[in-house]
């Protein structure tokens, strides 16, 4: 027997503003600020597979997707808000520095109990989110946990920058994990193996160029280059180390469920774990990269879609700045 943190309900929530690419193609205003780009959506489209975007609206912050996201997995979980024992929130753009996001979630959701705080792991949190969840059900700490990715990544673009300003959106997305006695064996429901990594040599390759301590905002830096090729090669290796852990092959994957920063990334660690492309779901085309929050959107798409079905095996795998990456197995 074996206590398995088993992923029992999920939701996402979206700004209601989408820009296109070619709404980037003239002048366009974002957060209050004329945005003027040399870019085209052709260009956009064939490097990275991403079609559109939605962006926060004044006033809406991290936090607010977050709940919204929380709302929605714990009416799939069928389960009420008074009944969470943890709440973590993976996020690099909180509302304030202090207190953590998480908090604000727990305060919107009407909770006095339970604990709340945030993972920063940039695009890896959501990985790093499930790992800790996971180790607070499966010691018997918790019972119950909201995992959240929720960010406000157009408010840290450089919107003079094309190489990156073009490539992020906003979002969030939630599962409900719940403790349940299973058999400890690989065909168990719920999270069967987590993998987490960072190396802090590669910091300088995808950052912020500011923050609390160096007393300003800052925004975000990438050699995309540099950052894609680690990608492939280090998503796929968390894969396939998580799946042996597992007691699974690749053999066994019914979907993967990856960081959706780009389509070129997600379609060659397909390829490097010989996964065929229609296993693999796909929704960066609509989000772009939305950081910790993108792997729990594609979950609760594909999730409310009837894609992902009871029963079947999941891994999901991201990397950000750190460079931290890691990848979660878990059976639905
Ligand atoms: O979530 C965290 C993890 N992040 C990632 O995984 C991102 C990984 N990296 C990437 O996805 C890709 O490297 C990018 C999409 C960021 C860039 O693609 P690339 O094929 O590596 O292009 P590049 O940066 O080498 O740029 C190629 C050309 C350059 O022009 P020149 O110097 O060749 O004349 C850029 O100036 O494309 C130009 N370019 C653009 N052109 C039109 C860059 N951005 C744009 C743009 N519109 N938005």
């Amino acid at each position: 027997m074996a206590l398995r943190a088993v992923l029992v309900g999920f939701g996402h929530a979206l700004p209601e503003r989408v820009v296109e690419n070619a709404d980037f193609e003239a002048p366009i205003d974002i957060h209050g600020t004329t945005v003027s780009l040399e870019t085209n959506d052709a260009w956009i489209k064939s490097r990275t597979g991403i079609e559109r975007r939605h962006i926060a609206a004044e006033g809406q912050h991290t936090s607010d997707l977050a709940t919204d996201a929380a709302l929605a997995a714990l009416k799939d979980a069928g389960v009420e808000a008074e009944s969470i024992d943890a709440i973590i929130v993976a996020t690099s753009t909180p509302d304030l520095t202090f207190p953590s996001a998480a908090t604000m979630v727990q305060n919107k959701l009407g909770m006095t109990g339970g604990f709340a705080f945030d993972i920063q792991a940039v695009c890896a949190g959501f990985a790093f989110a499930m790992a800790n969840a996971n180790a607070l059900i499966v010691s018997g700490q918790v019972k119950r946990a909201l995992v959240i990715g929720a960010e406000t990544f157009s408010r840290i673009m450089d919107w003079t920058d094309r190489g990156t300003c073009v490539l992020f959106g906003d979002g969030a997305g939630a599962v409900v994990l719940e403790a349940q006695d299973q058999s400890g064996t690989a065909s168990d429901r719920g999270i069967l193996a987590t993998e987490l990594n960072s190396d802090g040599r590669y910091k300088d390759i995808l950052y912020v160029d500011g923050g609390v301590s160096t007393n300003s905002t800052g925004a975000l830096r990438m050699q995309g280059k540099e950052v894609f090729r680690h990608a492939v090669e280090k998503l796929a290796g968390s894969a396939k180390t998580s799946l042996q852990d597992a007691g699974l092959t690749t053999d066994d994957i019914d979907w993967i469920v990856p960081h959706q920063a780009n389509l070129r990334i997600l379609k060659s660690t397909a390829d490097k774990l010989s996964v065929p492309m229609d296993q693999v779901v796909v929704t960066v085309q609509d989000h772009g990269n939305t950081s910790a929050a993108s792997i729990p959107l594609a979950l609760s798409v594909a999730r409310a879609d009837g894609r992902l079905k009871d029963g079947q095996v999941v891994v999901t795998g991201a990397i950000g700045g750190g460079l931290a990456w890691g990848s979660v197995v878990f059976r639905l």
